[in-house]
């Protein structure tokens, strides 16, 4: 497995573009299985979910197509509507073919779903949601099985607004007699992508960045050609980097407003921020200034995906701050590896309690998921001295030539094979 080693201390200097968001292109690479016709997404980030995306639609027998970094996806020839064990292990996002597969076959067996270990990931709504619109499931030996003679579109009220499922009932949806309305839905900009990229289909989707998205079932959906949004993840973790690290960096081809209460906390923190356009420009001339509270929310709230980022930044700044972790039980596994590097931090249930230090010390520390893995380079680079982390095999999941894009910001970080 690689890992980094990091010699840290240094700013952050110059610009990088942001890739395409992940997030965004999983579920739409799962809604490609809805249509007889080609469909292109463009500027696929080269991340090891979307591999593993691919290989599950090669599984279906879709046909991929890599035309530089765009991905062109063929699915008339799709006869499989069964994923095995291992591949749905590989990625979590797995569960989100259900939805397009149970559209498309009216049948669709899947193991259950892998993905980060960052808790228990329940998938109960996606399947009451399914269940809602006519798929009969049952659950043995590890996978779902379901089946269905029609769908038909129906009202479904979401105990809390998931992501995934309101993504999943989009997609068993678009083919449905008649009308679904998911209530209560989750109102991430990728679902709004995602709404946007079915509607290049010739879906009938509208209401997606609300509560309420509503879809009428079409009979038929044709092919498109799709860029989709940035990553504003990827986007946040480099803004915390430079706020981190200190320096001056421009982010290119990334939407502000999805970053509102990261960008509301970079101020906070005393970060000169500037943005015009698709360009946000971060400056970071002192230590930090503790920001005191941040809790994780569905968006528009503090991003569950930033939260160890962020709790890497708090780590050196000047004051305490608590930070609160409300979507998965288990997100603080970084936290005994931030020790090692000198961070001195406390969990007690949902929540850190950070006392921020001088410096951090670079250490050899372990990643233990995609975000967490994350968080412990931003740290390694905003350390003194050499760090190493092992297990980038987790980052890789979600980062696109991470360590080159940090390197042309004059990051020392190289990655050497074990
Ligand atoms: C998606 C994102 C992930 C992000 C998360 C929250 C993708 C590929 N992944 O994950 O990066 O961290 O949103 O923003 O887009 N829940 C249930 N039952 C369910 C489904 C979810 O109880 O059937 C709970 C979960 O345990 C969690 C909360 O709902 O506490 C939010 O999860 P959800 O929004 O579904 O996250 P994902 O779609 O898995």
């Amino acid at each position: 497995m690689d890992k980094y080693i990091i010699n840290g201390g240094g700013r952050l200097e110059g610009s990088v573009r942001v890739q395409t968001a992940k997030n965004s292109v999983l579920p739409i690479l799962a809604a490609a299985v809805l249509t007889d016709e080609p469909v292109t997404v463009l500027n696929v980030p080269d991340i090891t979910d979307v591999r593993n995306m691919v290989k599950i639609l090669a599984c279906l027998g879709c046909k991929t197509t890599y035309s530089g970094n765009d991905l062109v996806i063929d699915s008339s020839s799709a006869n499989n509507c069964e994923i095995p064990r291992a591949l749905a292990h590989e990625l979590r996002s797995s569960v989100f073919l259900l939805g397009s597969v149970i559209s498309r076959f009216r049948r669709a067996k899947i193991a259950y779903p892998g993905g980060c270990d960052i808790g228990i990931r329940p998938v109960d709504l996606h399947l009451t949601g399914l269940k809602r619109l006519g798929v009969n499931i049952s659950e043995k030996n590890g996978y779902i099985e379901c089946q269905c003679d029609k769908l038909t579109g129906n009202e479904i009220m979401l105990d809390c607004p998931s992501v995934g499922a309101t993504e999943n009932i989009m997609l068993a949806a678009v083919t449905a007699k008649g009308t679904t309305i998911i209530k209560n839905a989750a109102r991430e900009p990728e679902i709004e992508d995602l709404q946007n990229f079915l509607n290049s289909l010739g879906a009938k989707v509208v209401g997606a960045g609300t509560g309420s998205v509503v879809v009428e079932g079409v009979e038929k959906l044709g092919g498109s050609v799709y860029q989709p949004i940035s990553d504003r993840i990827e986007a946040g973790t480099f803004l915390i980097a430079a706020a981190m690290c200190g320096g001056e960096v421009e982010l290119l081809g990334v939407n502000a407003e999805n970053l509102s209460s990261l960008l509301h906390k970079l101020r906070e923190n005393g970060c000169k921020l500037r943005i015009k356009n698709d360009k946000i420009y971060i400056r970071s001339d002192r230590r930090p200034v503790s920001v005191k509270s941040v809790e994780t929310q569905p968006y528009p709230g503090f991003p569950t995906d930033l939260q160890a980022q962020m709790t890497a930044l708090c780590t050196v700044c000047c004051g305490n701050s608590i930070i609160t972790e409300n979507l998965f039980e288990t997100r603080f596994k970084y936290v005994p590896e931030l020790r090692r590097m000198g961070a001195d931090i406390t969990v007690v249930d949902r929540s850190a309690f950070v006392r921020g230090v001088e410096k951090l010390r670079g250490a050899t520390v372990v990643a233990h998921d995609l975000r967490g893995g994350a968080a412990l380079v931003i740290a390694a680079l905003a350390a003194e001295g050499n760090s190493e982390v092992l297990d980038i095999s987790h980052i890789d999941r979600g980062y696109a030539g991470f360590e080159y894009k940090l390197s042309s910001l004059g990051a020392k970080i190289k990655r050497v094979g074990i």
